[in-house]
């Protein structure tokens, strides 16, 4: 009999956590579970010292964390907010999960490393950020390992949806009013479904709620992406492919031609074999996945 009742969901609007807070909802392999979600008003992760006291008044039996300071570029500038929400206070978060023995479930990213691979990424490969979020985002995964918390951290990669900002609906948006676009063809990785996401952590969460917890066996950092490999040009053109919008070119650029503050991975592929030795889960290859976050728009 499983002791976990009350999940926190940290943050409320995000893409991630937007599609968890769906895939729970009238789940029957997750009955007997609370959903509790927390958004930036009662759970602000940018005040780290009031933290604990949150957790504690909540006192949920296992936290989801796929809050965190996302803005890679801005955080150039504002290095103090990016590390004090995707390092301090996951660090606070993962202290009172060992203090508690609580199982987390915390979201990471591709962008821990340098990009210059060119078979998919192993969790054991060397990390090296470009950046400022990939440093921070590295640092809080450390923070979790040090913990000793019963702790799952998933690496995901290009995540988008039809929720919140993201390069699937700018690509749709900019289609409205351009004939033809130009887009980086030099960067390769898997855009990831947020609808993909949260079936997968779903699944995991029934895993672990079966289980009781995370064993010291399975703690540990997960890549957790589509699978296949495609560029940002080419899933441009299979947007509109999936969207049956055909009077838009897609002009292929190198990244010189498009610079941004923070530098991009070349390549961040993930290999998701660990995920599927170890819980038997996978995420969808990413052109099925794009099938059905195109589909979703059509019924609503
Ligand atoms: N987006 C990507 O391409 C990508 C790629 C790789 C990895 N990831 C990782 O995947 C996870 C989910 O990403 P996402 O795309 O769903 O992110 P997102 O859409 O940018 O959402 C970020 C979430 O964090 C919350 N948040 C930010 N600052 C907060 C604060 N001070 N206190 C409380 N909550 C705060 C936001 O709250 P509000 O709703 O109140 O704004 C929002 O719910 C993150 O860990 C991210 O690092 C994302």
């Amino acid at each position: 009999m499983s002791t976990i009742k009350k999940v926190l969901l940290i943050g409320q609007n995000g893409q991630v956590t937007t599609y968890l807070q769906s895939a729970f909802k009238g789940d029957e392999t997750l009955k007997g579970l609370e959903l509790y979600v927390a958004g930036r008003d009662v759970l602000d992760l940018a005040d780290v010292a009031g933290i604990e006291t949150v957790l504690e008044d909540i006192s949920a039996d296992m936290i989801i964390n796929p809050a965190a300071y996302t803005a890679v570029d801005l955080a150039e500038q504002e290095a103090d907010a990016a590390f004090t929400i995707n390092r301090d206070a996951v660090a606070a978060i993962a202290a009172y999960c060992a203090k508690t023995n609580t199982p987390l479930i915390h979201f990471s990213t591709d962008y821990v490393f340098a990009g210059d691979a060119n078979e998919a990424y192993l969790e054991s490969d060397e990390t090296i950020p470009n950046g400022i979020y990939g440093q921070s985002k590295l640092e809080g995964e450390n923070a979790i390992l040090a913990s000793g918390a019963p702790a799952i951290i998933l690496r995901t990669a290009w995540v988008y949806s039809n929720h919140g900002k993201n390069f699937y609906k700018t690509m749709l948006s900019l289609a409205a009013s351009r004939d033809q676009l130009s887009v980086v063809g030099d960067q390769v990785g898997a855009p990831t479904y947020a609808g993909s996401i949260a079936d997968a952590t779903k699944q995991l969460v029934a895993l672990i709620f079966e289980q009781g917890s995370i064993s010291a066996g399975q703690s540990g950092v997960y890549h957790f992406s589509c699978q296949g490999q495609t560029s940002w040009a080419e899933f441009a053109k299979a947007i509109f492919v999936e969207n049956e919008i055909t009077d838009i070119k897609v002009n292929s650029i190198r990244t010189e031609e498009y610079p941004t503050p923070a530098k991009r991975p070349a390549f961040s592929v993930l290999n998701g074999e660990k995920l599927k030795q170890t819980f038997d889960i996978s995420l969808p290859h990413w052109g099925t996945a794009l099938a059905h976050c195109a589909a979703e728009i059509k019924v609503r």
